[in-house]
C-alpha cells in the first residue's frame, strides 16, 4: 500500500504546532496502524530527522495508552483501539490526517503525546474500597444479582484511553468518570464509601477543566470497550444523592 500521511508535529507544549506530510509507501494491509507509524519512524531516524512521539504500551487493547485522532475520530474508523486497528481498514492511496487528542485538560506533550494525567488525579481522589472483605472465599459469598455484577464488570471495563475526551464536543469526561464511579457504587463493597467518592470526583473532573455533558453520545459511539452513557445518568444520580445527604446532615446537625 502507498499512503499519504498528514502528521500533527509539535516539538514541545509551548510551541506552535503544525502538520507535516509524508509519503509512506512500505505499508503491508495486516500492518497495525502503530506497526506503519514504527516503519516511518525508522525511515525518518535513516535520515536523521526526528522520529514522531506518539503513546503505546500493551498493544494489545487493554493499556488504554494509545491515543490518536484519525480522520477526525478518536483512535479511527472503527471502535477499537489504535493498536487494534490495522491498515487493511484503509484504501491505498489514501490521505490520513493523525493528531493527538485535543481538549484543554489533555495539553499536547509532544507531535501526538498528551499529557492524560488529569484522569489519573481523578481516580486517586476517589480512593478505594476500604472495606475489609476477608479472603477470597469471604468475599465471593456476598451475594450480588448477576445482572449488578455484569454491570460493574461492564463500567469496570474501561481503560482510561480518553476516546470519550477526545469524541466530546465540549471535551466532557463524564463518560470516563461515570465508568469508575459506576464500578464501585453498584456493589455492596464500594456503596460505602460511594457518596464520599462521588463527591470528590466530580469536584476533582470540574477542577481539570473538562466540560459538560450535552447528551451528543459521541463519546458512545467513539469507546473502544463500548461503555454506555448510563453510566453518566448513575454519576448523576450517584451525585445528587451524595450532596442532598450531605445537605440533609449540615440541616439535621443545625437544629
Ligand atoms: S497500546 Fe495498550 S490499548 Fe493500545
Amino acid at each position: 500500500m502507498k499512503i499519504t500521511l498528514k502528521v500533527w508535529r509539535q516539538k514541545n507544549k509551548d510551541s506552535k504546532g503544525a502538520f507535516k506530510t509524508y509519503e509512506h509507501s512500505h505499508v503491508s494491509s495486516d500492518m497495525s496502524f502503530l506497526e506503519m507509524l514504527d516503519v516511518l519512524n525508522e525511515a525518518l531516524i535513516k535520515k536523521n530527522e526526528e522520529p514522531i512521539a506518539f503513546d503505546h504500551d500493551c498493544r494489545e487493547g487493554i493499556c488504554g495508552t494509545c491515543s490518536l485522532y484519525i480522520n477526525g475520530h478518536p483512535h479511527g474508523p472503527l471502535q477499537t483501539t489504535t493498536c487494534q486497528l490495522h491498515m487493511r481498514s484503509f484504501q491505498d492511496g489514501a490521505t490520513i490526517t493523525i493528531e493527538p487528542w485535543r481538549a484543554k485538560a489533555f495539553p499536547v506533550v509532544k507531535d501526538l503525546v498528551v499529557d492524560r494525567t488529569a484522569f489519573d488525579r481523578i481516580q486517586q481522589v476517589g480512593g478505594y474500597v476500604n472495606v475489609n472483605t476477608g479472603g477470597v472465599p469471604d468475599a465471593n459469598e456476598i451475594p450480588i444479582p448477576k445482572r449488578i455484577a455484569d454491570e460493574a464488570f461492564d463500567a469496570a471495563a474501561c481503560i482510561g484511553c480518553g476516546a470519550c475526551v477526545a469524541a466530546c464536543k465540549n471535551a466532557s469526561a463524564m463518560l470516563f468518570v461515570g465508568a469508575k464511579v459506576s464500578q464501585f457504587a453498584l456493589l455492596p463493597q464500594g456503596k460505602v464509601e460511594k457518596k464520599e467518592r462521588v463527591e470528590k470526583m466530580v469536584a476533582q473532573m470540574d477542577a481539570e477543566g473538562f466540560g459538560s455533558c450535552t447528551n451528543t453520545y459521541a463519546c458512545e459511539a467513539e469507546c473502544p470497550k463500548g461503555i454506555k452513557i448510563a453510566n453518566i445518568a448513575r454519576m448523576n444520580r450517584e451525585y445528587f444523592g451524595a450532596m442532598l445527604s450531605s445537605y440533609q446532615v449540615e440541616t439535621d446537625g443545625g437544629e
